[in-house]
């Protein structure tokens, strides 16, 4: 089976600055992966560089087996990836539930014969039913049910960053990379969220590799496996457990954040 998604040598620099230096990983076809690393270390270029966003300087990029390394953003989206940014990107004149109801393709009304069809059926018809049903389910699951009919520019940021993922999920992606989705999100809320998507990788097989800042807080969110990035570069990969007795991934931690790694048992 193709892996999801094989970054492999990814290479970016801005003028003199190498923020991703040779970096290759997996994610496996129904695979919860963490991203993490240090302020700075290039993680958030990393998805950029994958998503089609930014140029590579070097490396190859491939999403279930399709080279996707020269392809636009909207390209590598059709091959599967759908992305969520750091800084939140909502439509801000829009409301929650219409925000949700964009992404998924093939709508109702597509096609010349939907459109004719609706013209003389003006009510709506089971497709569309179907899709508004999925978004206030997904509203439902992120605990925000009742912002459904608010502007998204009323809604705090971590607010925001909850609608974002839903919003990321109504496309139905096989391959979802989340850029700190829970930064602001408060902790009880951002476990559950964990546990949502863990829930969803399990029932669905989609495959999910996540950023999370805190490395204290991934280590105990259920993925199946974490890659640590420092400065550009692939410290490691492996189990929450491997990471956590990594005297490198410590230091490089204590080194940048003055952070420990303490486990609540
Ligand atoms: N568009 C850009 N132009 C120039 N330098 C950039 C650009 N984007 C990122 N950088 C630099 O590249 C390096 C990696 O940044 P990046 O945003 O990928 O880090 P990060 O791991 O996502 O950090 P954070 O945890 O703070 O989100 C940093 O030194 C950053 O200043
Ligand atoms: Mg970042």
């Amino acid at each position: 089976m193709k892996p999801a998604l094989n970054v492999m040598g990814l290479r970016k620099m801005f003028g003199g600055l190498v923020a991703v230096d040779d970096v290759s990983f997996k994610v496996e076809e129904g695979e919860f992966v963490g991203l993490i690393g240090p302020n700075g270390c290039g993680k958030s270029t990393t998805f950029n560089c994958i998503s089609g966003l930014l140029e590579k300087t070097a490396g190859t990029v491939e999403v279930f087996g399709e080279d996707v390394t020269e392809m636009r953003p909207d390209q590598i989206q059709k091959a599967g990836l759908t992305r969520t940014f750091q800084h939140t990107r909502l439509w801000r004149e829009m409301t929650v539930i219409e925000n949700d109801l964009v992404p998924p393709r093939n709508q109702f009304g597509t096609t010349i014969l939907e459109r004719a069809r609706s013209l003389f059926l003006p009510w709506r018809n089971p497709k569309e039913e179907a899709r508004i049903e999925r978004a206030y389910s997904t509203l439902d699951q992120l605990e925000v049910p009742h912002m459904a009919h608010n502007l998204t520019s009323e809604l705090s940021g971590g607010q925001s960053k909850l609608v974002d993922i839903g919003r990321s999920m109504m496309g139905e992606p096989k391959l979802l990379l989340l850029d700190e989705p829970v930064a602001g999100v408060a902790g009880p809320l951002a476990m559950k969220i964990f546990n949502n998507l863990r829930n969803m990788v399990d029932e669905t097989g989609i495959s999910v590799l996540i950023i999370e800042h805190n490395m204290d807080f991934i280590l105990r969110q259920g993925v199946d496996r974490i890659i640590v990035m420092n400065e550009g570069e692939v410290l490691m990969q492996g189990t929450p457990d491997e990471v956590k007795g990594n005297r490198e991934v410590i230091e490089a931690y204590l080194g940048a954040t003055g952070e420990t790694i303490q486990e609540e048992e």
